[in-house]
């Protein structure tokens, strides 16, 4: 079998060492780290093995944690273009950072680009419904009245 992106990145710990950079600068986004709770510990661990599950090592994450449904699970985060681009910013430039394999560049950053825009939930003001409400969940009138 040919080896993994997991494998040529050096193994699992090539994504605690890219989420641990990654952090960094969702520490100091003021953005995001609303978004996060107080203790950034566990959800750091969480995403470093789900990347490495992604990339090759079969349920490193679903044995913790269970099938990603990253759409629901992100669902209670106000994640809008501008919040997603943010993330993906972050990633980017700490993948930069990182001393891989071309090919492990090349495939992280392909599924970051492809994955963040999936998980937006909310839409810019500018295009909600006149009565304020967003068809997608966020807060408006409607919901708020629920
Ligand atoms: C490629 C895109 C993304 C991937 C693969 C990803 C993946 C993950 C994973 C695996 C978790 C942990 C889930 C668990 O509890 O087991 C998580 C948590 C989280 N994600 Fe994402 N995510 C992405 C994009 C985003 C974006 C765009 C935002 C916000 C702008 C975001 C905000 C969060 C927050 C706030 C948490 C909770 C962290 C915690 O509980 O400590 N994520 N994400």
């Amino acid at each position: 079998m040919s080896p993994t992106i997991t494998d040529l990145a050096g193994g699992p710990d090539a994504f605690v060492r890219l989420v641990d950079a990654f952090y960094v600068r969702v520490e100091q986004d003021p953005v995001l780290r609303p978004m996060y709770p107080e203790d950034l510990e566990p959800g750091k661990a969480h995403l470093a093995l789900f990347l490495a599950q992604y990339f090759g090592a079969t349920d490193l994450y679903t044995s913790q944690r269970g099938h990603p449904r990253l759409r629901m699970r992100h669902a209670p985060f106000p994640i809008d273009a501008g919040a997603a681009d943010r993330w993906a910013t972050h990633m980017l430039a700490a993948l930069a950072e990182q001393e891989l394999p071309d090919e492990v560049h090349a495939a992280v950053e392909e599924y970051v680009r492809r994955a963040t825009p999936t998980l937006i939930n909310r839409l810019p003001a500018d295009v909600l419904p006149p009565d304020g409400r967003d068809p997608w969940g966020g807060d408006g009138p409607a919901a708020s009245a629920t």
